[in-house]
């Protein structure tokens, strides 16, 4: 346990968030036993916290689409219209507001015109992941039978209330494949004759699409450009683009993670034409994977990996201290946008974001990418999703990577076997902040500190964000510690809490994961709480993902 002196140094000295503000007001009434406080400052309003921060990300890779998605029509699986229907209501459940699709990596060898007309008709082609496909593998994962396309996509969307993201290929197809993909979506009933096509499959009316990715990784997968080539690139598909009336939102291809030059040179080469260049970009996608996991020995991404499953200690708090550089991410390309974009017209697209371990953990042997979720990535996808709602008026949308059978996902599925995973449950509690308005609030709490090999290393302890809906507040926090309760003493001046309910999610073993066979090992549990006087005291477990909803007076 913490000493009290090691704490208020934390809290009294330590910089950014740890600072006690001047205006605490509870701090002294019988808070000596307890180590942390948070304070909700409904005065200070940051923005209202987009449902698209709770996006998903769904690309036609291994078993994600094929088996996770898409099931089929004639399937004995339960489905709607070939589109796995647990899946669905699972989604429609955590209010899941859009859809980044085909992807990645794949987007960028894709022709949409593959994936439209009579599904008996459509081509078969080489999927962009075949090479790194076990030769054993489905069919379908490697050699791409198009049964899901655009209008299968859209309808998935539209079965889940989701908005699609689609991503254009902007490697291997022409500007005017672009023009005519969106025709294609949103064009008026009968007015082109892609209309009409869309109109055979059953969609007279547009679909309409709204977000355009712009290619993805153009750095590397998606065409290798230098920043300022890609910048020339961009320019050339989104200029002149058919609206029809719809509004089309463009999300250029961004950094992956630190690459500061990638957001300079794009961005400075895309205002050599004129500021005016700027108001034809919507977003900046930027990339972010925790992957590396060996304690600095090194930077292979191959080498550096973990185990999704069997990890000690130092490589829970590892991974925890990568999910905190998603922080100097998001405020240092923010500035560096800020120097071109002085308005700040364009906002963040966190299109891809969590962790990526290597190979070993997958519930389907033979999927590749997919990794089993545990209560690890559960606090870890808490920690990232309270870092989005604190820079609401930064981040437009962001994408868990990806959706099901694959790296950081919600839901794992193979044939008729169906879990959700520690991060589903995340996704499930935190949707309550969707559309509220993010409030700063100020966590004071001892870091946690561990042995990084040799030297000692540490991270921040108890962290989160609040959200006010009306007389409702929604407060959500992690507690990284293993072991350690954060005994915590929680006010919200200028306001009194009538009641308020809990739900958590933790385990005692920190390996906690859910499997087809045990669907229900880790879940979350809600229980009342008790308020007595003005404050709330409330023990956060160790590693655990809490929600507290608060009804205020
Ligand atoms: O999510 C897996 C891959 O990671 C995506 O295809 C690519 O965009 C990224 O490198």
């Amino acid at each position: 346990m913490i000493e009290r002196r090691e704490f208020l140094r934390n809290g009294l000295l330590a910089g950014g968030t740890f600072l006690l503000p001047k205006h605490w007001s509870f701090a002294s009434r019988g808070s000596a036993a307890r180590n942390s406080r948070v304070e909700v400052l409904l005065e200070e309003p940051l923005g209202t916290i987009s449902p698209n921060l709770y996006g998903h990300f769904t690309e036609n890779l291994g078993a994600v689409i094929y088996d996770g998605i898409w099931v089929g029509e004639n399937s004995s699986i339960a489905n709607l219209n070939g589109i796995r229907q647990e899946l669905v209501e699972q989604m429609r459940k955590i209010k899941a507001p859009v859809i980044r699709f085909p992807g990645g990596c794949f987007a960028d060898s894709y022709d949409w015109r593959d994936g439209i007309g009579p599904l008996d008709k459509r081509p078969r082609r080489t999927n962009f992941w075949e090479g790194v496909e076990p030769s054993n593998s489905p069919a379908p994962h490697r050699y791409d039978p198009n049964q899901f396309g655009t209008n299968e996509f859209v309808h998935f969307c539209k079965l889940v209330g989701s908005q699609p993201y689609l991503a254009a290929n902007l490697r291997s197809l022409p500007a005017e494949e672009f023009y005519r993909w969106v025709e294609y979506c949103n064009s008026p009933a009968g007015s082109t004759t892609l209309a009409e096509m869309r109109a055979a499959s059953g969609n007279t009316e547009p679909f309409p699409v709204r977000f355009w990715g712009v290619g993805n990784e153009s750095w590397g997968c998606g065409g290798n450009f230098t920043a300022q080539e890609y910048a020339v690139e961009f320019r050339r598909f989104t200029t002149w683009v058919p609206s029809f009336g719809q509004e089309l939102s463009f999300i250029a291809s961004g950094p992956n993670d630190d690459s500061w030059e990638w957001t300079r040179g794009f961005l400075d080469e895309m205002v050599r034409k004129g500021p005016g260049q700027l108001r034809s970009i919507y977003g900046l996608a930027l990339h972010y994977y925790a992957w590396n996991l060996s304690r600095g020995r090194t930077r292979d991404f191959n080498a550096g990996k973990g185990d999704a499953l069997k990890f000690e200690v130092v490589d829970w708090y590892e991974l925890l201290r990568q999910g905190e550089v998603m922080e100097s991410l998001i405020t240092g390309h923010w500035q560096i946008m800020g120097e071109i974009d002085r308005e700040h017209h364009i906002k963040l697209v966190v299109d891809e974001w969590g962790p990526w371990y290597r190979p070993g953990s997958e519930m389907t042997p033979g999927d590749i990418l997919e990794q089993t979720p545990t209560l690890r990535d559960a606090v870890f996808s808490g920690m990232t999703l309270d870092l989005f709602n604190q820079h609401p008026e930064k981040i437009a949308m962001a994408n868990c990577a990806q959706l099901i059978n694959c790296l950081n996902s919600l839901y794992l599925a193979h044939g008729d076997k169906f879990c959700v995973t520690p991060v589903g449950h995340v996704f499930d509690m935190y949707a309550a902040h969707q559309g509220g308005e993010s409030l700063r609030t100020v966590f004071s709490a001892p870091n946690v500190h561990y042995q990084r090999d040799a030297n000692p290393a540490s991270l921040a302890g108890l962290r989160g964000s609040a959200s006010l809906h009306d007389k409702v507040l929604v407060l959500t926090a992690v507690n990284p510690h293993v072991s350690d309760a954060c005994e915590t003493e929680i006010g919200v001046p200028g306001a009194t809490i009538k009641s308020a309910t809990v739900t958590t999610l933790t385990a005692s073993d920190i390996h906690a994961h859910n499997t087809f066979a045990q669907k229900d090992l880790i879940r979350p549990e809600s229980k009342a709480v008790e308020i007595k006087g003005r404050v709330l005291n409330y023990d956060f477990p160790p590693a655990s993902v809490t929600k507290l909803t608060l009804i205020l007076q």
